[in-house]
């Protein structure tokens, strides 16, 4: 079936069966590889996006649900007030490793601070639970996005 979604402010048409995930239209159709397959289940935060500035799983997010929403993706989230803070704050406390999970951590990062600019060490918690990090740079990504809601 054909789709027109909006994905970083430009529109796209896509030809995918109805139930694919957002995920491997972002990756496989569009060719955005910087969000990430982690688990497929909802389960780990790689494939973390926004739709309409909400985080979402696009692993489990099938394309015919997105409608006309608009897709943020890990490419663009920089060009966002908060995105610029919390990627300049990710450079300078050095968080990432691998890097691996680092894109859905900085797309759940953004939606936090979007909604609620000074969080607390629970709320950050709390918000960031469910993107697992396999290289353990859970203190570095709270003290980042400390340091992201003090700029
Ligand atoms: S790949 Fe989507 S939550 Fe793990
Ligand atoms: S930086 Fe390696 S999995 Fe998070």
């Amino acid at each position: 079936m054909i789709f027109t979604i909006k994905v970083n402010g430009q529109a796209h048409i896509v030809d995918v069966d109805d139930d694919t995930p957002l995920l491997w239209v972002l990756r496989d159709v569009l060719g955005m590889t910087g969000t990430k397959f982690g688990c497929g289940m909802a389960l780990c935060g790689a494939c973390t996006v926004h739709v309409d500035g909400v985080a979402i799983r696009s692993c489990v997010t099938p394309i015919d649900s997105v409608g006309t929403s608009e897709i943020t993706t890990i490419e663009a989230i920089g060009a966002t007030v908060v995105g610029a803070r919390i990627q300049k704050a990710w450079l300078d406390r050095e968080v990432v490793q691998c890097g691996y999970c680092q894109s859905g951590q900085i797309m759940s990062a953004a939606d936090l601070l979007a909604t609620n600019a000074n969080p607390t060490d629970a709320e950050i918690d709390d918000a960031m639970s469910g993107n697992i990090c396999r290289c353990g740079t859970y203190a570095r990504i709270r003290e980042a996005i400390k340091q992201a809601a003090a700029t």
